[in-house]
């Protein structure tokens, strides 16, 4: 052990977080419809599998991409020895030509401003690298992608700063959250740097609004300090209200030509949009030349290999294929979204109204023994153990308040979800009926105490449930 860097035996990573601690008892037991039926189901996982079938006629239509060849002519060794931390260009402007399309064409981006990345967790890192010392801190509201503890803070030495937004208006940051986040760094003497935001947002899967993203633009103006938008989930935006990019609020407000312009950055990356996170692909995108030149330096920790960028280039200029697969991809997780919704109304479960993601925000805090993070923890093992569903805790995204829960709906068949969600209201059932029974003795004895002879009672799930808290 004393062998070993500090860095590689601190705990920081986060893999304690129940967030990994979920998917390693999913690989101990995962569930498989003809091997191992009564097995752990995948909802902890925001992998999109919903549009492979389109990607693969891709690939079937045109061979050459994947197989090293042009115009039928092998490419094979120019590939192989590629090795230009600035990219192939043709990929490049594929990419930059699919996030203007994504948002609609209302923004345009530049090829000379995208430093190509190992997915959106090193372009993650490589920001803070590039805008952060060790020990200074990022403000970032709550809930957010668990992840982000390892990404950010880990190898870096920043530290992250909750903004705490809370269920009662939808978790949207407000000002006083964002400056009570400035204030609590300020008392512990960690000088801010910057804002990182997820928009659409994991775990919520909202979309930010216009007003918060212009007191978004305020606040980092008013401090003099950066703003990353984290837009990896841009395509998956299925209902109004629509995406709208940070970028695009610059240009309404006409920031081109003032000093906030350079100090907002974009993360990008096709793990989620195309569903593709084993490619590894990722993009930073920043106004400061500085960043750029820095980030690109940096990139050589962590390049898209150029077999991937050739593959992608040809499939992402394909203007037919990208409008056919955003707007397919779209109502298909909108079907599959609705799916979930209805599941767990069925099962006297509501979630947060969104309209993105890969993945519903659920409010469970009526199954809990009582308004605790204890509680909830309690809660999440009956359902990993018991129910064998892997969900993600809202403590692992650091919610402030016990009871919440990101489940995953697009990385399963639809047979895999109605059978998640007849396992969950059975569980749910299970749960009331005790609850009910408890009750309704409690309310025995109570009535035999009082000498009533005649009380009827009808308790609504969420008498039955809060009585127990
Ligand atoms: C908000 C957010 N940022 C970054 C990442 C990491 O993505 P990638 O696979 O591109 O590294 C994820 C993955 O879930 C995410 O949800």
């Amino acid at each position: 052990m004393g062998l070993l860097s500090g860095k590689a035996t601190c705990n920081t990573h986060g893999q304690d977080s129940s967030y990994f601690l979920g998917w390693q008892e999913y690989e101990k037991n995962p569930y498989d419809e003809v091997q191992n039926p009564t097995g752990i189901i995948q909802m902890g996982l925001a992998e999109n599998q919903l549009s492979f079938d389109l990607l693969e006629s891709w690939l079937a239509r045109n061979p050459d991409a994947a197989g090293f060849k042009r115009d039928g002519q092998s490419i094979f060794r120019e590939l192989a020895l590629f090795q230009d931390y600035h990219g192939l260009p043709a990929f490049k402007k594929a990419l930059v030509e699919f996030m203007s399309e994504i948002r609609g064409n209302k923004v345009t981006f530049d090829t000379s401003k995208i430093v190509l990345t190992a997915g959106a967790t090193s372009a993650n890192e490589t920001l803070m690298f590039c805008l952060a010392e060790p020990g200074e801190a990022f403000l970032l509201p709550t809930p957010y992608y668990p992840g982000f503890d390892r990404d950010l803070k880990w190898r870096t030495g920043v530290e992250i700063v909750p903004i705490q937004c809370t269920s009662l208006n939808g978790f949207q940051i407000t000002e006083t959250a964002i400056e009570e986040a400035y204030q609590l760094a300020q008392k512990r003497h960690l000088k801010v740097k910057g804002v990182l935001v997820t928009n659409p947002s994991n775990p919520l899967g909202t979309t930010m609004s216009r007003n918060e993203l212009n007191l978004l633009v305020n606040f980092i103006t008013e401090k003099n300090i950066h703003l990353i938008s984290d837009e990896i989930y841009s395509g998956t935006v299925f209902s109004s209200p629509g995406f709208v990019s940070i970028m695009e609020i610059l240009k309404d407000r006409n920031c081109e030509n003032t000093q906030v312009w350079n100090r907002v950055h974009i993360v990008y990356s096709l793990s989620k949009d195309l569903g593709l996170p084993g490619f590894r692909v990722g993009a930073i995108y920043s106004n400061d030349d500085m960043v750029v030149a820095a980030a690109t330096k940096m990139s050589s920790f962590g390049l898209v290999s150029s077999q991937t960028q050739y593959l992608l280039s040809a499939l992402l200029s394909d203007k037919k294929f990208t409008q056919n697969y955003i707007s397919e991809n779209k109502k298909r997780l909108k079907q599959r979204h609705r799916k979930l919704v209805s599941g767990l109304e069925k099962a006297g479960i509501s979630c947060l109204k969104s309209n993105a993601g890969l993945f519903c925000w659920v409010d469970m805090r009526h199954l809990l023994r009582s308004n605790t993070f204890e509680a909830e923890m309690e809660l999440w093992k009956k359902i990993v153990y018991d129910v064998k569903l892997n969900i993600s805790p809202g403590s692992s995204c650091h919610c402030t308040e016990p009871g919440w829960f990101r489940v995953c709906f697009a990385n399963m068949s639809e047979d895999t979800l109605k059978l998640s969600m007849k396992r969950l209201k059975a569980f749910v059932d299970s749960i009331t009926t005790t609850l009910h029974n408890q009750s309704n003795r409690q309310s025995i004895k109570n009535s035999r105490r009082r000498s009533l002879t005649k009380w009827v009672f009808r308790l609504s799930f969420d008498d039955r449930v809060t009585g127990e808290r």
